[in-house]
């Protein structure tokens, strides 16, 4: 028989609740191999991002020689938004004030390196490593890519697919009514990617609000199951379903960034369709807005695609397989 090696991946990441979780992911599922993980800013200032991915390391397990990497402190040309209204002000729920029944830290500070390496270099040595093997995954804005695609382009033209949670193709935006978090948060190096004819595969929100956990389900799954990772799932993700609670009455989680993970480990999860998506960069109430061509009209009158973007998935079978890595751990 035949056994498949898995797909080589590097994350690039602004951990976020939901990041820590894709990351967790991507760490327990043997179709995944780990090679680089590169944080960005976005949720929360890059240090912070860096720290907490140290974090989510340091419950995981950090994969032999994994290369780690700092990317970008602010976006191209925006001041930098962040989401710890949504996230928490550690970006994680506020972990860092949890404390056990004795008065210590439920999770104690981490240790970070005093010196990390740009993203870029990370992602030049991981293809020094593993020449023409590598599938990026972006969770956060691409602002790490849009500067590699102007500094490193020849080992940014070697990934073999470029897997993006991000936008709104046919649906509202969640920062604005058009625009999706982390398109918003760096517009113009979103379009520089969008136009730069990588092979891309976007996640958008359309499929992402589509797999949801609540929180009975979360206290549930906590209840059940003693293990780190759920006891994370649980400690993080309280401060994220507050504030669903408060703004949309209900809560619940979306897990934007696993499905983008869940792509990566299994792409029969979603439907995939050829579009040709701008982003609009200027747009007074449309900055960030992912703009789709989805006219009815001839397909040789239509500029052609630029990305395949996940418009359709299996919910169920998507929110068994990360239950289910999750729990085993
Ligand atoms: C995206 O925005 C961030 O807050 C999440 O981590 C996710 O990457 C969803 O819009
Ligand atoms: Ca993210």
């Amino acid at each position: 028989m035949k056994t498949e090696r898995p797909t080589r991946v590097i994350l690039d990441t602004d951990p976020g609740v939901d990041d820590a979780l894709a990351l967790l992911l991507a760490l327990y599922s043997p179709e995944l191999e780990v090679v680089g993980v590169t944080t960005v800013c976005g949720n929360v200032p890059v240090e912070q991002a860096t720290r907490n991915l140290f974090r989510v390391l340091k419950l995981a397990g950090t994969p032999q020689n994994l290369l780690i990497g700092q990317g970008a402190s602010r976006p191209l040309s925006e001041p930098l938004q962040t989401a710890t209204h949504v996230h928490g002000a550690d970006g994680l729920g506020e972990l860092d004030r949890l404390r056990n029944e004795d008065g210590s830290l439920s999770y104690p500070n981490v240790e970070v390196p005093a010196e990390l390496p740009p993203a870029q270099e990370v992602w030049a040595q991981c293809h020094q490593r593993y020449p023409e093997d590598l599938t990026l995954i972006t969770l956060g804005p691409l602002t790490n890519l849009a500067r590699a695609l102007d500094s490193n382009p020849d080992i940014i033209r070697k990934f073999r697919n470029v897997i993006s949670m991000g936008g709104a193709v046919a649906v509202p935006g969640n920062v604005t009514a058009a625009a999706e978090f982390n398109i918003f948060v760096d517009p113009h190096a979103a379009q520089q990617v969008f136009a730069s004819g990588l092979p891309m595969t976007l996640v958008p929100l359309d499929v992402t609000t589509q797999v949801v956990l609540n929180r009975e389900r979360i206290l549930a799954l906590a209840a059940q199951h003693a293990n780190p990772a759920i006891q994370f799932l649980r400690d993080a993700t309280g401060h994220a379903l507050n504030f669903s609670e408060k703004v949309e009455g209900q809560a619940i989680l979306p897990l934007h960034d696993p499905l983008a993970v869940g792509v990566a480990i299994d792409p029969t999860l979603v439907d995939l369709t050829p579009l040709h998506v701008q982003v609009e960069t200027e747009g007074r109430l449309t900055k960030g807005m992912t703009l789709a061509d989805r006219r009815t009209i001839r397909e040789s009158l239509k500029p052609s695609s630029n990305l395949k973007a996940a418009l359709s998935v299996d919910a169920p079978r998507f929110l068994t397989l990360f239950q289910d890595r999750l729990c085993r751990k």
